[in-house]
């Protein structure tokens, strides 16, 4: 496997229940905008699992566009500097967009994300976040879209890195205080 023994406390949700979780989430978002296109917005790099999986379970035509943006850099908490690294290509004005994320956390990222969003008109705006920690909001962001509301831990796995790494893991687990102080290595 592409982790080592040992790096993984706990498996919190497994690959089958984010299997199933995405296909429940497709289904709600075809309901609601059935007859309508959506463009998905990618939040680089933690959504790209959750982007292809969800893309691909949906039957509702989508586009797709991808934005990175840092406020973490290699550190493992927020700092609440949000930087562009990589925008959109094109206009999203007049379009049904939802935004696709791994996960909220503070809150910060998202928040910051959907002010510079809603700036450029879009016909509607919403987002679809597969984890969340609610312990660790300290912002409100209005989410659409939630999979699993999971505890307050460092977690990896399904696009959740640890300093860039872990994040093809098929599940989403807990890393060992072990592995944490090792610091991250090449899997
Ligand atoms: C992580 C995660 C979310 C954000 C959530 O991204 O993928 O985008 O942090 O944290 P917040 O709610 O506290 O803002 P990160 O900045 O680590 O970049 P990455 O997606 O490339 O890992
Ligand atoms: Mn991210
Ligand atoms: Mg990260």
């Amino acid at each position: 496997p592409p982790w080592h023994d040992g790096d993984i406390g706990e498996v919190l949700v497994s690959e089958e229940e984010i299997a199933t979780r995405i296909a429940a989430l497709a289904a709600q978002v075809d309901a609601d905008y059935a007859g309508r296109e959506l463009l998905l917005v990618g939040v680089l790099k933690g959504a790209v699992m959750v982007m292809a999986d969800l893309s691909r379970a949906l039957r509702t035509p989508v586009t797709m566009e991808f934005m990175a943006v840092s406020s973490y850099g290699s550190a493992s908490s927020s700092s609440g500097v949000v930087r562009i690294l990589k925008d959109l290509d094109r206009s999203i004005e007049g379009r049904d967009v939802l935004v696709v994320e791994d996960i909220i956390d503070s809150g910060l990222t998202l928040s910051w994300l959907l002010k510079n969003l809603r700036s450029r008109n879009p016909g509607s705006l919403e987002v679809l976040a597969l984890f969340r920690k609610p312990e660790a909001i300290t912002v409100d962001v209005d989410v659409r879209y939630v999979g699993f509301d999971i505890p307050s831990a460092f977690v990896v796995g399904y696009g959740l890195d640890y300093a860039e790494h872990y994040r093809t893991l098929p599940f989403v687990g807990t890393l060992t205080p072990e592995a944490i102080a090792r610091g991250p290595r090449p899997s």
